[in-house]
């Protein structure tokens, strides 16, 4: 039986004997382990079903312990550090000698972030060593933002889930990279590119001409729900060509007028991209559990972080 638990003492005496256990961030909850312990590095891919082939974030205390991680730092990565962390972004840093190559899978640059969450501050703080975490959540499937999620995900695969509560932010980090001082973009998030270019200018953007396989997070598909689902620009356009019966809809603002056997959910009703991240995971949960024969998502408009949220969108489902 997985144990779920509020207690960090006991989430900290599993990760010291090498055990993998989720943890809360403000993002994702995480599936973590000691970046010291190859075996439980190992079990976190084996347990998420993940090809070793895609890194792991190692998540640090705070910036005092960027340097035990990364080496020759770009000056406005540290600019970045300094102004977001804690907080949802990720740099793609060169990694010191001693990270394992499992964690960076053979690259030789590393994932690192200061995850902004109290409980999950407390623990690293207790077990005094970074640790690894991709999210907890099978690959290829919805991410989880409340320890419900990761239960129904891992019961009995893991030994405990540390609960934090629901995630405040609701979507992954966003990856950030360097080529010499220049920020690129590797993976869309919960901080907007517009906050990042306040701080250091102009982020380059990758694209499908200018791809490089070191950006995954930019093309993989993943966050799937597993009923059949599609991105439209409009539902209740949509709503007219479908033969589907049970229908779930999902949309930012505004209610969609349909027949009342279908079930709708509304991002933020006030149009808040902030509120509107942190319910899309476990809205899109919900309505996978409705046995539903099809999924209708309405994109967000593509600003701010409606950028991120139609960004994971575009990954989960088939747009049309
Ligand atoms: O918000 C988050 O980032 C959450 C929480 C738990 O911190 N973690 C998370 O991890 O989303 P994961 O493993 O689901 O996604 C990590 C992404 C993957 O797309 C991976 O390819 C990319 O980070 N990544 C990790 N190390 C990398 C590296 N050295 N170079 C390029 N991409 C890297
Ligand atoms: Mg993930």
């Amino acid at each position: 039986m997985t144990i779920v638990t509020k207690n960090i003492q006991k989430a900290g005496n599993e990760l010291n004997r090498g055990h993998v256990i989720a943890i809360p961030t403000e993002t994702v909850y995480g599936l973590a382990a000691s970046i010291y312990n190859e075996n439980a590095i190992e079990a976190i891919f084996k347990i998420k079903e993940r090809p070793n082939n895609n890194p792991l974030i190692v998540h640090i205390k705070s910036i005092n312990q960027l340097t035990d991680i990364a080496t020759n730092i770009p000056e406005s990565a540290l600019k970045l550090a300094n102004h977001f962390w804690p907080g949802p972004l990720t740099l793609i840093l060169k990694k010191q000698s001693k990270i394992s190559n499992l964690i960076t899978a053979g690259k030789n640059t590393v994932a690192v972030r200061v995850p902004d969450h109290p409980i999950t501050q407390e623990l690293l703080n207790y077990i005094d060593y970074p640790i690894a975490a991709p999210s907890a959540n099978p690959f290829g499937s919805i991410s989880p933002t409340c320890s419900k999620h990761v239960l129904d995900y891992f019961n009995d695969k893991i030994k405990l889930i540390l609960d934090g509560g629901n995630c405040t932010k609701g979507i992954e980090s966003t990856i950030i990279g360097f080529e010499n001082e220049t920020p690129i973009l590797f993976r869309h998030g919960a901080l907007s590119i517009n906050n990042i270019e306040k701080i250091v200018g102009p982020v380059k953007i990758i694209t499908n001409d200018n791809h490089t396989p070191d950006a995954p997070g930019m093309f993989s598909r993943h966050y799937a729900p597993k009923t059949k689902a599609y991105l439209v620009d409009n539902v209740t356009e949509h709503l007219k060509s479908v033969n589907e019966k049970k229908i779930g809809i999902l949309s930012f603002n505004n209610a969609i007028s349909t027949h009342n056997k279908n079930i709708q959910f509304v991002l933020s009703p006030k149009g808040d991209y902030n509120e509107a991240a942190k319910n899309l995971y476990d809205y899109l949960h919900q309505l996978d559990k409705l046995n539903l024969d099809l999924i209708l998502i309405e994109k967000l408009p593509d600003f701010n972080l409606g950028k991120s949220i139609n960004d994971r969108l575009i990954r989960a489902v088939t747009e049309i």
